[in-house]
């Protein structure tokens, strides 16, 4: 047998969950609206060239309405497969085999597992509570020496919280000009507050964002970076050579222009999160403060997540512990059968 690298076999595979069972899907952070109709007709329309390549031309559309939206250059805006590509597409442009790679100790997956397929030193910077958000604690960001990048998902999943104040990784930014900093922004719609001024006035800083989220664009996949050309051009390279469907990009285009759409869906997640923190929080259970479409919950027993599922509701366990669930805020009727069915497991336990 052909040996593969060691530490690719060591890498864990993300394996998807299975809905079998399942009536309210609150645990991926995706929107649970459908797109809005001339965004399915867009998508329609290119699903009958399949048999061609996407062409410069739809891409450079793309191009154009992510830059508009952004409010950037279009050559300081790549669009890859999700911002999971764009993430990717760093790792190999950037991360050699034994570099350092810092990020949150409770953050996005695939920070870590991309550093372990690269062959790359994980540093978790640990996080406190304070008040009812977590930060990275600040003694963590005394040296960064070692960091060949560092990653901050901002705000924070599965905690929802910005971690790092926004002055703070400024000074960073401009202390470690030789470490290249990741901010990303997959849910920047629900939080509002964006560093990507900070990607165009500094070399060594990528915001990466995506339309999985307030786009409701999750199986298209479609995310992108921000940055100044000279910090792009390396991940240009590293990209396979289509790495978006035509149709993903119509959607994408369609949807860009749609804002009304994103502000509403927003505003329904803030009413939700609202109510769903108040509730649990009258069951005993503590929410904590979240800029995102999720809330991270501690509850005063273990088990809660296999519970929840057995009545059909699909929350996130996280790597904080047993005690703790991520929900998603899904539509009106999937929030109330999740806070039903947690009143009957919390009810329980008496
Ligand atoms: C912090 C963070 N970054 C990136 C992603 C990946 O998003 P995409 O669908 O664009 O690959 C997620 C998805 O949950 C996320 O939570």
């Amino acid at each position: 047998m052909v040996r593969p690298k060691p530490w690719v076999m060591e890498a864990p595979i993300y394996r998807p969950r299975t809905y079998r069972g399942i009536v309210a899907r609150l645990d991926m952070n995706e929107s649970p609206n459908p797109p809005p109709e001339h965004v399915l007709r867009a998508a329609e329309r290119e699903l009958a060239r399949m048999n061609r390549y996407p062409d410069v031309e739809i891409m450079e559309a793309l191009v154009e309405a992510l830059a508009d939206y952004a409010e950037v250059g279009r050559e300081e805006v790549l669009p890859a497969a999700g911002s999971d590509m764009v993430i990717r597409a760093i790792f190999d442009a950037y991360v050699d085999r034994g570099d350092g790679v810092c990020f949150p100790r409770y953050g996005f997956a695939m920070y870590s597992i991309y550093s372990r397929l690269t062959g790359a030193r994980p540093r978790l910077l640990d996080m406190s509570i304070v008040g009812d958000e977590f930060r990275v604690r600040e003694e963590e960001l005394e040296d960064l020496g070692g960091c060949r990048v560092f990653f901050i998902d901002r705000p924070n999943n599965p905690t929802g919280s910005p971690l790092v104040d926004a002055g703070l990784l400024r000074g960073m930014v401009e202390e470690y000009g030789e470490t290249l900093f990741v901010v990303d922004e997959a849910y920047y719609e629900y939080y509002g507050e964006t560093l990507k001024d900070l990607a165009l006035g500094h070399g060594n800083v990528i915001v990466t964002r995506t339309l999985s989220k307030a786009f409701g664009l999750a199986s298209m996949r479609v995310g992108y970076a921000i940055a100044r050309e000279e910090a792009l051009d390396p991940l240009r390279r590293a990209l396979p050579p289509f790495p978006i469907t035509r149709p993903s990009a119509a959607a994408a285009i369609a949807a860009l222009e749609d804002r009304g759409y994103v502000y509403e869906h927003v505003r329904q997640v803030g009413q939700l999160k609202s109510l769903v923190y108040g509730r649990v929080r009258e069951m005993g259970a503590r929410p904590y403060r979240s800029r995102a479409n999720f809330l991270l919950i501690e509850m005063p027993v273990e088990g809660v997540e296999r519970k929840l599922r057995e009545r059909g509701v699909a929350v996130r366990p996280t790597v904080l512990g047993e005690r703790w669930i991520r929900v998603t805020m899904g539509t009106r009727g999937e929030v109330d059968l999740f806070l039903n069915a947690l009143e009957e497991v919390l009810g329980e336990r008496t």
